[in-house]
């Protein structure tokens, strides 16, 4: 990320034009809150393009995106049905909005797979939790995830409409589905969510902060007044100053889709089958090719990588080591390596990636140490507490928006505290403790065992975390 790469995806144009196009609202430019000449005409393409009955430009990524659909569509004190495991804005946007939030319910024995970390939602647990809640206002998910996997997004959406509810995603990983929908799970909008937004900045050539905020036709037949609501909560949520820069980089990310997409995805999904091939059977590679009908809900574009090696080190310590090499990982957890490729990544890339993934193998295989072991287990419990809730002690908002109350602790003597902010594995950003919520035993040895295993924590700032007096 950004998938620009330094600008090499941009024409000249753009890559020497940036400052021209760093512009205010001006008869020529419109007024990306209020658009009604070019910005409107660019967002009516995208539109089109991403199959959305409106689209937005965000200029503040997903994270304004986030805050603006809970508060254009839910709006205070509803209550949202919502897995632990979404991105810490979603958090932000529960105290903000004092959502009530009803936790999807994960089986007891979740396991993680091996090429991605995080549980995927299930049809039934979404069920159970309407049952249970028939007065909530939405089910709120996230897919993909960031290891690219998906949830069964058509299924869910008709369990959610029959309920009478609003189905909304973060469909931040998944901007690049569009363009060909054989190769890809469906889009969230052709899966019969009402809304979704994009962080087109992960896998397009836009610019950091770039994303999109689409909604479908369907909701705006259903109910016209929710495409006045978007344009009021963006107001609030994102700057008075939208970038132009950032909108005419959404704007050419559209266009490259439609014209170079679908011819640089087949590129890079063969150069990642290649990839998996030539790395087995040292390591695992996730495969470049995903079956939906087969009930395989995944983002073939996205790169797992995970060492067959048993007595593999931390992948936190095999991305330092690519990093020295020039590679960049966008984010490494226990066990696994996760790479977003830039939809016209040259193959030279993937060679070098190739070369260095295996002069690492070797550094990895002359110790022995036996810590994977140790490794999977802390895995097992980290997912487990991830999808069980702590207890809660306070409402997020009455915390998070009230600083006076708040102190600093040190991590290692904070048994026992109420958080007074998130408290998140960072990448991917998503916490083990909302604001409000109790920190217990099991829950502070697992962050102190993954800051021993080099993954860092949001939340902690020179060995001391915030909380409620
Ligand atoms: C699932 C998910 N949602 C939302 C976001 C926030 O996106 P942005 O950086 O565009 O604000 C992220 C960022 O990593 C993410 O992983």
């Amino acid at each position: 990320m950004p998938g620009h790469r330094s600008g090499l995806s941009w024409p000249e144009s753009i890559r020497s034009g940036l400052a021209s196009l760093d512009t205010t609202e001006l008869a020529a430019t419109d007024d990306l809150h209020q658009p009604t000449g070019p910005a409107r005409a660019a967002m009516e393409l995208a539109a089109r393009c991403f199959g959305a009955g409106k689209t937005w430009f965000l200029t503040n990524g997903a994270t304004g995106g986030i805050l603006t659909l809970l508060a254009g569509l839910v709006g205070r004190g509803r209550k949202v049905i919502l897995p632990r495991t979404c991105h810490v804005a979603v958090s932000h946007a529960i105290a903000l909005l004092d959502i009530q939030p009803v936790w999807l319910e994960f089986p007891r024995s979740v396991l993680p797979d091996p090429l991605g970390f995080l549980p995927v939602v299930s049809v039934p647990m979404v069920f159970e939790a309407i049952q249970l809640h028939p007065d909530s206002a939405a089910v709120f998910l996230t897919s993909p995830d960031y290891y690219g996997r998906c949830a069964d997004l058509t299924a869910i959406s008709h369990v959610v409409h029959q309920a009478g509810l609003l189905l909304l995603v973060d469909e931040a990983h998944g901007t690049h589905f569009a363009v060909a929908p054989g190769l890809f799970p469906g889009t969230a909008l052709a899966s019969g969510a009402d809304a979704c937004v994009q962080s087109a900045h992960k896998t397009l050539p836009a610019l950091t902060q770039g994303g999109y905020l689409h909604l479908a036709e369907a909701l705006l037949v259903r109910n016209p007044l929710a495409a006045d609501r978007i344009t009021t909560a963006l107001k609030i949520f994102q700057t008075s100053s939208p970038s132009f820069a950032i909108a005419a980089s959404l704007d050419f990310a559209r266009a490259y889709l439609e014209t170079e997409g679908l011819e640089q995805v087949e590129k890079t999904l063969a150069a990642i089958q290649d990839l998996a091939t030539t790395l087995w059977p040292e390591y695992l590679v996730s495969p470049a090719a995903a079956n939906p009908v087969r009930g395989e809900f995944r983002d073939p574009l996205r790169i797992v990588i995970r060492s067959r090696d048993p007595v593999a080190r931390p992948a936190t310590e095999l991305a330092r080591q690519l990093s020295g090499q020039g590679i960049d990982i966008e984010l490494a957890d226990l066990t696994r390596l996760v790479l977003i490729p830039s939809l016209d990544q040259p193959s030279e890339d993937f060679e070098r990636l190739r070369q260095a993934l295996r002069s690492c193998r070797a550094t990895s295989q002359n110790d022995n140490s036996g810590e994977p072991v140790m490794l999977q287990k802390l895995e097992q419990s980290w997912l487990e507490l991830l999808v069980q809730p702590p207890e809660r002690v306070l409402v997020p908002g009455d915390v998070l928006l009230r600083p006076e109350t708040v102190t600093p602790v040190p991590l290692a003597d904070s048994e026992g505290a109420v958080m007074a902010q998130a408290l998140a594995p960072y990448p991917p950003g998503i916490p083990l403790l909302l604001p409000g919520e109790r920190m217990d035993r099991p829950r502070l040895d697992l962050l102190i065992a993954l800051r021993n295993n080099g993954i860092n924590l949001s939340g902690v700032d020179q060995d001391s975390i915030r909380v409620v007096v």
